[in-house]
């Protein structure tokens, strides 16, 4: 399987997951967009889903599937999205897409974040992706500093403005040995709105596409 058919597998086996009669929170990315097309198939089978972005909600819909507000929404069992890395113990780096934030609060309520990814986004040490961080506007410049001091690089995404209405640094030249440490050092810096380390809550289960079929890896 090429890149694109180990995405496909990834989306489609995690349909197996999705539980009849219950919403579903749906991730954004290129990864979610095809779990979105597989889950059109069962549509008529789920109450509908909670999604993490404006651009997923739009795909959803244009199925035929119900989007609910998180805030209707007091049960989720599974949460499906993809990551831009991460490792054996099921940490990530996410928010390649800008959508870090809505992504962590939808996992936030889930009770099982099943990930979908090809084998490249698998690495034993998490960094070398940019980590995203999303900043209230007025914040951008100070956070960048602070994050210096954390020994980054941050970089301003140019032309992007989250469905929050915030803005995006993303964050070079860090090797991330304690995600857990890093998610919570930089949660506190004053106008950071979210930062795309998934450790302390990380996935549940890893689909991850090889070029032979799909490998499940469950903590
Ligand atoms: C979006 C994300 C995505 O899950 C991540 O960027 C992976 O995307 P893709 O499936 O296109 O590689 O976190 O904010």
């Amino acid at each position: 399987m090429n890149q694109q058919e180990m995405k496909q597998a990834v989306a489609q086996a995690a349909l197996k997951y999705v539980v009849p009669d219950a919403i579903v929170g749906v991730g954004t990315g290129s990864t979610a967009d095809l779990f979105i097309d597989a889950l059109a198939a069962m549509k008529y089978d789920i109450k509908g889903a909670v999604a993490s972005s404006e651009r997923s909600a739009a795909r959803l819909r244009g199925h035929g599937i119900e989007v609910f507000d998180l805030n209707q929404v007091n049960d989720l069992p599974v949460y499906v999205d993809g990551a831009d890395e991460i490792t054996q113990h099921l940490a990530m780096i996410k928010g390649g897409g800008g959508a870090l934030t809505r992504e962590k609060i939808v996992a936030a309520v889930a009770r099982k974040f099943i990930c979908i990814a090809d084998q490249s986004k698998l690495v034993p040490v998490l960094g070398k992706f940019p980590l995203p961080v999303e900043v209230i506007p007025m914040a951008r410049a100070y956070v960048a500093r602070e994050l210096v001091k954390l020994g980054g690089e941050p970089d301003l995404r140019m032309g992007c403005t989250t469905d929050n209405g915030n803005m995006i640094l993303d964050v070079h030249g860090l090797s991330i040995l304690d995600p857990v440490k890093l998610e919570s050092d930089i949660n506190q810096i004053t106008g950071v709105v979210c930062n795309g380390l998934f450790a302390r809550r990380g996935a549940n289960v890893l689909l991850l596409g090889r070029p032979d079929g799909v490998e499940t890896i469950a903590l």
